[in-house]
């Protein structure tokens, strides 16, 4: 026998004991031969080898959270303790009756992860209240060349979550410029939990930069050990601050918080998946991505962003959207983007100055505002009725009343703010909640 043969062979024992010890005590794994069962001898180490091979711990790692909430689909992400792949079962009755099992990945091979996982759920109804829980397939990779389902384990509880659309009254609450900061989280979770939207926007720079895939974990599946299922009943529509495109796990951050789906965007604008236009009710939602908050040429950046491409991208499918019964039909439309597309202190950067950003006219060498993005943007505003623009960023809130040159109002949130949206008697209702001051800045209408 050639030495290669031998090893092969020794391998393939090898696996064939581990095989039979998963048997004996973990009966519904099949073994790699099929026969599954064990003299005392090969029990014996098959307890051994089942001490090393048995899952210690909880493999559902935190609670889940919805995100980018539309009609027909909605991703559940969750942490998880070991190589898993995640999975939600979905019901339309509370006791999850006939419920349906959807699995991490779209591909052919269930997605596997050893931190987190992201489950698509598609094919649902507008407007439509579900009932849902979540679990994981612990699933071994290290077993020579076969994957081992080492099974199950569910989250005990059970969720529930209503899609949003056209014919259900609800609302949405807005924070910004959280940058994982303990108390301001604690704050601005609290009030959200008060309230109970149908929907969060959270409209960027949730952290300062993702080192590694345990800060962005940390940001948006344990946010808060306080708030731990913040977003398990009530989903999370994410756009982009400035802050959330720095760091090398911000290149990969769509992987955890993962992009709209496609389909919702049409051939031609798949990179924008952070734009939404989302109805509740009578009010269409329309996001934007406004970006880093230096220019591209900006030699601090390292040269890696294509931003003035992006937003004019972004531009051509907001032309697009504007003129679709999503947007047109809506009574009321609010446009969201992270960094302000106006700001009256003259001093305050535009973030138009080529090539470094740096002027001695402006306070900082980075944008305050978007007047870019202003151009692109105000116009097809105006279009399409946008009545009200929500924007963060400068971590201090401000309201623009309208003014000559621009007819939709322009308000500016600051870090420990919420900002409240809903239908009241025909009217849009805007509210200002200041989580520090616990009082309400200002109530806006718009009829
Ligand atoms: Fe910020
Ligand atoms: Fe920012």
């Amino acid at each position: 026998m050639k030495e290669k043969d031998k090893m092969n062979r020794r391998e393939f024992l090898k696996s064939t004991l581990l095989a039979g010890a998963a048997t004996i005590v973990a009966p519904r794994l099949a073994t790699a031969d099929g026969t599954g069962g064990a003299s005392p001898r090969l029990a014996e180490g098959a307890a051994d080898a089942q001490k090393r091979d048995t899952p210690v711990g909880k493999l559902i790692g935190s609670a889940p959270v919805l995100m980018n909430p539309a009609e027909r689909s909605v991703d559940v992400v969750f942490a998880v303790n070991g190589e898993a792949s995640g999975w939600v079962e979905v019901s339309e009755s509370p006791d999850m009756a006939n419920a349906e099992r959807v699995y991490s990945g779209n591909g052919p091979v269930m997605h596997v992860n050893g931190k987190w996982a992201v489950v698509p759920v598609r094919g649902l109804r507008p407007d439509k209240r579900y009932w849902y829980r979540v679990g994981a397939d612990r699933i071994d990779l290290e077993s020579g060349y076969k994957p081992w389902n080492r099974g199950s384990e569910a989250d005990g509880s059970v969720y529930s979550f209503a899609t949003l659309g056209a014919e259900t009254c609800g609302s949405f609450c807005v924070i910004q410029d959280t940058h994982s900061k303990t108390e301001t989280v604690d704050r601005v979770l609290a009030k959200i939990a008060a309230l109970k939207p149908s929907a969060i926007v959270w409209n960027g720079d949730a952290r300062n930069y993702y080192r590694t895939a345990d800060d962005a974990i940390g940001t948006f599946l344990k946010p808060h050990p306080d708030h731990s299922a913040y977003a398990a009943e009530t989903p999370v529509m994410f756009l982009n601050g400035n802050h959330d495109f720095r760091g090398r796990f911000a290149l990969h951050l769509e992987d955890l918080v993962p992009f709209r789906d496609v389909a919702e965007r049409g051939a031609g604008f798949a990179a924008l998946g952070r734009n939404f236009v989302q109805r509740i009710g009578d009010v269409a939602l329309i996001g934007l991505d406004t970006g880093e908050d230096k220019q591209d040429t900006n030699p601090r950046m390292g040269g890696i962003f294509r931003m003035a491409k992006y937003r004019k991208l972004q531009t051509r499918w907001l032309a697009g959207e504007i003129e679709k019964p999503a947007v047109r039909t809506a009574r009321f439309k609010v446009a969201f983007c992270h960094i302000p597309l106006f700001d009256p202190d003259p001093r305050e950067n535009p973030g138009d100055v080529m090539p470094d950003d740096d002027d001695p006219r402006y306070l900082h060498p980075w944008a305050a505002w978007q007047r870019t993005c202003a151009n692109l943007w105000g116009p097809l505003f105006e279009k399409a009725g946008v009545s009200i623009v929500i924007t963060g960023h400068q971590h201090r809130y401000r309201l623009d009343p309208p003014d000559a040159g621009r007819k939709w109002t322009h308000l500016v949130g600051g870090c420990d703010d919420v900002i409240e949206g809903k239908v009241v008697d025909g009217k849009l209702r805007i509210a200002v909640h200041d989580c520090i001051g616990k009082t309400t800045r200002t109530e806006l209408e718009f009829s």
